[in-house]
C-alpha cells in the first residue's frame, strides 16, 4: 500500500490532493453549515455512520480536534472509542502501531491518530486495512485543521485566488502551517511565513516544491508586510517540541499581533487561530477577541462541519 491520500480512502496530509476534492469536502461542509457557524443538527434520513464505530488514537492532549471528530461522528450517526497514551497498553509499552493493529482487529471502520512522531499516521496507514486520518502527527500535517482555516477563509472572504495570507509565528514546529500552505495554494492562495530566522529559517521556502510549488514567500518583518496580508493565522509557540526557547522572551515584542499591528492589516482581514491560544503572548486577548476580525470561535464550529465532510466521504456507503 502506497499511503498516498489521493489513492487510499483515509487522509493523512494535503499535500498533494487536488484542489477539486479539497473543493468537495468544503462545499459539503458548508451543507452541514446551513448557513450557521457550526451543524446544530443530526442528519436526516439515513445516517451515513449508522451502525459504524470510529476510533480515536491520541496520543498527545486535544481538545478540538479529538473532541470535533467525536461531534462529527456523532452527528452523522456514527459511534466513538478511543484510547490515549495514559489509560491504554500503551503505558506499558505496547506501541502505537500494535495499539492501531488490536482496533482494526476489534472491527472498527476508521482510526482517527495524533501522534508526536511525524509520519506517524501513514506508517499505520500502510499497515492497515482501515481508513487512518491524521489528526495531527508531529510536525508533519493536520490535514483537516487545514480544511478548517480554508473553510474559515473561504466563508469571510469568498474566494482565495490571490490573497496573501500570512502565517505567523513557529512555522519550523508546525504541522498546522504546513497543510495549511498545501491547502492555501491548491486554492490559489499565497501564503507567507513570517516569524523570525531561527522558527522560519528561509530553507522553508521549499515546503511545496516536493509537490511542484514555487517557492514560498519567508519574511521576518512582521511590520513591514502587515498592509499587504488579506489575512492572518497566528500559531502556538509550541514548547512541548522545544524548539522556541531560544526567542521566547523576544518573539512578542517583533510579532505578537497587539491591537496596532491589527490596524495595520486592510480593515477586517481576518484573524485565525488554530488554538489552544497563549493569551497575552503571540496574541492580544483584545485582538482574540475582537468580533468584527477575529474568527477563531468560528474555526471551532468549521471544524466539526469539515470532519463530517471527510468521514462520510470515507465511510458512508
Ligand atoms: N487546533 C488543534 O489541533 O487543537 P487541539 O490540539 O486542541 O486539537
Amino acid at each position: 500500500m502506497s499511503g498516498s491520500p489521493v489513492e487510499r480512502p483515509g487522509l493523512l496530509a494535503l499535500a498533494g490532493v487536488p484542489s477539486e476534492r479539497i473543493a468537495a469536502w468544503l462545499d459539503r461542509a458548508e451543507t452541514f453549515l446551513a448557513g450557521g457557524d457550526a451543524p446544530r443538527a443530526d442528519f436526516g434520513g439515513q445516517a451515513p455512520l449508522a451502525g459504524r464505530i470510529v476510533a480515536h488514537l491520541f496520543m498527545e492532549d486535544s481538545t478540538r480536534t479529538r473532541l470535533a471528530f467525536e461531534v462529527a461522528t456523532m452527528r452523522l450517526g456514527g459511534r466513538v472509542i478511543a484510547a490515549t497514551a495514559a489509560g491504554s497498553s500503551i503505558s506499558k509499552g505496547e506501541s502505537l502501531l500494535d495499539t492501531a493493529r488490536n482496533l482494526a482487529a476489534m472491527g472498527v471502520d476508521a482510526i482517527v491518530v495524533r501522534t508526536a512522531a511525524s509520519g506517524g499516521a501513514a506508517q499505520i496507514a500502510q499497515r492497515l486495512d482501515v481508513p487512518v486520518v491524521n489528526g495531527g502527527d508531529g510536525r508533519h500535517e493536520h490535514p483537516t485543521q487545514a480544511l478548517l482555516d480554508l473553510l474559515t477563509l473561504r466563508r469571510a472572504m469568498g474566494s482565495l485566488k490571490g490573497v496573501r495570507v500570512g502565517i505567523v509565528g513557529d512555522i519550523a514546529n508546525s504541522r498546522v502551517a504546513r497543510s495549511d500552505v498545501h491547502g492555501l495554494r491548491a486554492l490559489g492562495a499565497e501564503p507567507v511565513l513570517i516569524g523570525p530566522p531561527t522558527l522560519v529559517p528561509r530553507t522553508l521556502s521549499g515546503l511545496a516544491t516536493a509537490t511542484g510549488g514555487p517557492p514560498i514567500e519567508i519574511e521576518h518583518d512582521f511590520d513591514r508586510v502587515l498592509p499587504s496580508l488579506g489575512a492572518v493565522v497566528m500559531l502556538r509557540m509550541q514548547r512541548e517540541r522545544a524548539a522556541a526557547d531560544a526567542v521566547a522572551a523576544d518573539y512578542p515584542k517583533g510579532y505578537r499581533l497587539n491591537r496596532e499591528r491589527a490596524a495595520k492589516m486592510p480593515d477586517r482581514a481576518p484573524i485565525l487561530h488554530p488554538g489552544p491560544v497563549n493569551r497575552g503572548y503571540e496574541i492580544e486577548p483584545e485582538v482574540a477577541d475582537d468580533p468584527r476580525r477575529s474568527l477563531v470561535l468560528r474555526q471551532v464550529g468549521h471544524g466539526v462541519a469539515v470532519r463530517m465532510a471527510v468521514l462520510e466521504s470515507m465511510l458512508s456507503a
